[in-house]
């Protein structure tokens, strides 16, 4: 059972306790969600065309941002350089980014800030590959971002119009995802990691770790009976809530809900609280390697 975590606050940038650092920190670590229910992303009346317009480019499944070149993605052509929404998508980077040094302080030197997301759209019966499908239970990692072991952290936050929850369901913990999937993974071949960073494949080298993150990510949504009959819960994350997560670390899938806020995070190993629980050191400890 994925364990859920919360703490009260509704202010962006709050000054928590140490008890609320402790439980954070230690709770993200091992894989628990941090929920923090009455935390909203309010809109200001001049914003509030973000959840009505037709924003989203008809082929995409969400709007993302680039705090570092300021650009916008996935956006219908007549909102591309809209200032109105990049400045709420920076305001929701900042805040998240104020959230994490504010509660998780040992972090904040060394986080690295990834991009900014908005999913207007309906996940629920959108048509998608199985590698692609985010309702099926799944690790993060990503094909053409390498991570070279450090964390993905991200931030949640429904601002759904009509009381609508994202409703998730949480599967296993990465042990017993790890102990089920690395049996059937074959080892990289090194030439082939070199090579797809020469070709511009990856955007950086993919590491082993890479490789098997990757190739669990698949596993877990390609196997219909895993999906089918491994042990999960449901969680409902209501509108006018924010939630925390190791995405890398604990097994997730969206199964309904729209117009989430989410800003991803990069946190090196070093960082890390307790550095044997995160999936660099878990798949490590299986392989007898280093892995980056
Ligand atoms: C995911 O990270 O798999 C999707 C989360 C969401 O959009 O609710
Ligand atoms: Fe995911």
């Amino acid at each position: 059972m994925t364990a859920i975590d919360t703490i009260r606050t509704q202010d962006w940038q709050a000054i928590f306790s140490d008890d609320e650092k402790s439980l954070a920190i230690g709770g993200l670590e091992s894989g628990n969600v941090v929920l923090l229910p009455e935390l909203a992303f309010s809109l200001a009346d001049n914003e509030e065309f973000i959840l009505r317009d037709p924003i989203l480019s008809p082929k995409r499944k969400n709007i993302s941002y680039n705090s570092l070149t300021q650009q916008l993605g996935g956006v219908a052509d007549d909102y591309c350089n809209n200032d109105t929404l990049k400045a709420f998508m920076a305001r929701y980077a900042k805040a998240a980014q104020q959230l994490v040094c504010a509660l998780l302080p040992r972090y904040c030197d060394s986080l690295e800030i990834g991009r900014t997301s908005y999913r207007p759209a309906e996940i629920a019966g959108r048509a998608s590959s199985p590698r692609k499908d985010d309702t099926r239970l799944h690790v993060d990692a990503f094909p053409s971002s390498p991570v070279a072991g450090k964390r993905i952290l991200r931030v949640f936050c429904n601002i759904n119009p009509w009381h609508q929850p994202r409703v998730w369901h949480l599967g296993e913990s990465f042990r017993q995802v790890a102990d089920r999937f690395m049996p059937l993974i074959s080892r990289p071949m090194s030439l082939q990691t070199g090579l797809m960073k020469l070709l511009h494949i990856t955007k950086g080298k993919r590491t082993p770790y890479d490789h098997y993150m990757l190739h669990i990510h698949d596993k877990m949504k390609c196997d219909e009976t895993y999906q089918e009959n491994v042990g999960k819960q449901r969680a409902e994350f209501l509108p006018g809530s924010t939630w925390m997560v190791y995405t890398d670390l604990v097994s997730h899938a969206a199964l309904s809900g729209s117009h989430l806020l989410e800003q991803t995070f990069y946190v090196p190993v070093s960082a890390m609280q307790n550095e044997a629980l995160t999936p660099l050191r878990q798949l490590e400890a299986m392989c007898h390697r280093p892995l980056v």
